[in-house]
């Protein structure tokens, strides 16, 4: 009994720690958004608070967006102290999906 319990921790142990990466760091761009981006621009984009741009209808492409993410632009912020350029990008790209 004691044995195989001994034996199971050990082979879980074992594959814990051959998990080719034991702390995987996905970055999600919908969390981002839902974190950073919702208070202004609203789960669906089109919230408009403060004068904010509808995301579904801009026109700008991906290099765009991440300019006006990164430094800002009028009243809305820029995020290039508080996210990094892969997390950033990771956002724009979830706005290029919202429809
Ligand atoms: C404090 C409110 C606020 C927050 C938070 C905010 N935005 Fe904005 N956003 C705005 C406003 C206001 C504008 C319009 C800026 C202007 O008048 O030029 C805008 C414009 C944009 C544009 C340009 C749209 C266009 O067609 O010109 C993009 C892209 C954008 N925001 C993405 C984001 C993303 C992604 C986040 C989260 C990382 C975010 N915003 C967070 C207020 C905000």
């Amino acid at each position: 009994m004691r044995i195989t319990f001994v034996l199971i921790i050990l082979s879980w142990y074992v594959w814990a720690c051959s998990a080719p990466e034991s702390k995987p760091q996905t970055i999600s761009g919908v969390e981002i958004y839902k974190t950073r981006c919702v208070t202004c621009h609203g789960t669906d984009g089109r919230m408009g608070m403060n004068g904010a741009k509808e995301l579904p209808d801009s026109p700008l492409n991906a290099a765009q967006r991440i300019e006006v993410v990164t430094h800002g632009r009028n009243i809305m912020p820029g995020f290039k102290e508080m996210l990094s350029e892969e997390e950033i990008k990771a956002v724009v790209e979830f706005t290029m999906t919202l429809k």
